[in-house]
C-alpha cells in the first residue's frame, strides 16, 4: 500500500470525520499528498494536524448539497495541486426517518449529499484526471445500497443510485485508465447515526447499537485502501453482518424474513 500512495495525490471527501478521516491517517502515513474536504473547517484543521506530514495536507471546504461550493472546490483543487490520482467519494449522510414522515425536501437534500454531489464532483474531476492518464475512484456505498431497509428511504435510494452511475462510468471510461471500486461497508464504529437525520433534517444526535459495536473506522479504512489499491471492483467491509449480503443473494425468501425482525436503530444483525 505505501508503494502504490507514495507521492500519490488523494483526494477524500468527507475527511472531517469517521472513515474519511482514517483513510486521511491511513493515506497520510503511506507517503500520499492529501486533499480533504467537508464543511466543518475546524474538524478539517484537526485531522490535518494529526495527519503523517500535515505540510502535504490541503484542505479544500465544500459542501455536497451545493453545486457552487463543488464547483469552487474542484477548481481550486484543479488549480492548486492538479488532478488527482485517487479520488474517495466518501462524503455522505444517513437517514433515521419513515417515508411518509419524511417531507420531500428531505429526499432531495439527501440526494444531494449522497449521488449528485459526487456525480457532479466527478463530472468535473474525472475528465482532468483521463487527460493525466486515468486514476482511481474510490466509492462509499453502504449495505443500504444492496436492500431497502427501515428509516432509510432516501438514504438507500441514493446508495442504489451511485451503484448504476459509477458501474456505467467504469464500463464506459476503463480503457481510458479510470477504474472504479464501490466499497459496501456494514457496521463502522463512526458517529453515523448522530449525524443522520430525522424527519426534520436535523441530527439525530443519538448512537446506534450496530455502529457502537461496529468495525473500528481504522481497520475499515486499511481495508479500504488495500483492497481498493487491488483493484476490486466492488467489495464488502465490517463484521458478521455482511453475511445478509449472500443470504439476500442465494436465499432471497429467507431474507426477506430476517430484515422483517431488524429494527430500524439496532440490535439487528442486517441494519446498514
Ligand atoms: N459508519 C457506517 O456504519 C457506514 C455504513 C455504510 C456506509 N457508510 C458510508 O461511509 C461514508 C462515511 O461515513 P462515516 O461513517 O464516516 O460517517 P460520518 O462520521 O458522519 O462522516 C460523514 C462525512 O461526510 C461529511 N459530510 C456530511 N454532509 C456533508 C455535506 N453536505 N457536504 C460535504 N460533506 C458532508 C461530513 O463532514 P462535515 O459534517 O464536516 O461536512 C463527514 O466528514 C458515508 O458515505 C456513509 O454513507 C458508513
Amino acid at each position: 500500500m505505501t508503494k502504490a500512495l507514495t507521492d500519490q495525490l488523494v483526494w477524500i471527501t468527507g475527511g472531517s470525520s469517521g472513515i474519511g478521516e482514517q483513510l486521511a491517517y491511513a493515506c497520510s502515513s503511506a507517503g500520499a499528498r492529501l486533499v480533504l474536504s467537508a464543511r466543518n473547517a475546524a474538524a478539517l484543521e484537526r485531522v490535518r494536524a494529526s495527519c503523517q506530514d500535515p505540510s502535504r495536507v490541503l484542505l479544500i471546504p465544500m459542501d455536497l448539497t451545493s453545486t457552487e461550493s463543488i464547483q469552487l472546490a474542484a477548481s481550486r483543487v484543479l488549480a492548486e495541486a492538479g488532478p488527482p490520482d485517487v479520488l474517495i467519494h466518501n462524503g455522505g449522510r444517513s437517514q433515521r426517518s419513515r417515508a411518509l414522515s419524511s417531507p420531500l425536501a428531505l429526499d432531495r437534500e439527501l440526494m444531494e449529499v449522497n449521488y449528485f454531489g459526487p456525480v457532479a464532483l466527478t463530472k468535473l474531476v474525472v475528465p482532468e484526471m483521463l487527460r493525466n492518464g486515468g486514476g482511481l475512484l474510490v466509492v462509499m456505498s453502504s449495505l443500504a445500497g444492496k436492500w431497502g431497509f427501515y428509516e432509510r428511504s432516501a438514504y438507500a435510494a441514493a446508495k442504489h443510485a451511485l451503484h448504476g452511475f459509477f458501474e456505467t462510468l467504469r464500463l464506459e471510461n476503463e480503457d481510458a485508465g479510470l477504474r472504479v471500486s464501490m466499497v459496501t461497508p456494514g457496521f463502522i464504529a463512526t458517529d453515523i447515526s448522530r449525524h443522520a437525520a430525522d424527519a426534520t433534517g436535523q441530527p439525530t444526535g443519538e448512537m446506534d447499537a450496530n455502529q457502537a459495536r461496529g468495525m473500528p473506522p481504522e481497520v475499515c479504512a486499511r481495508i479500504i485502501l488495500r483492497r481498493a489499491l487491488a483493484g476490486d471492483e466492488e467489495f464488502a467491509v465490517g463484521g458478521k453482518e455482511l453475511i445478509a449480503l449472500w443470504i439476500h443473494r442465494y436465499f432471497p425468501r429467507l431474507f426477506g424474513r430476517l430484515i422483517r425482525r431488524q429494527s430500524p436503530r439496532g440490535r439487528s444483525s442486517v441494519n446498514p
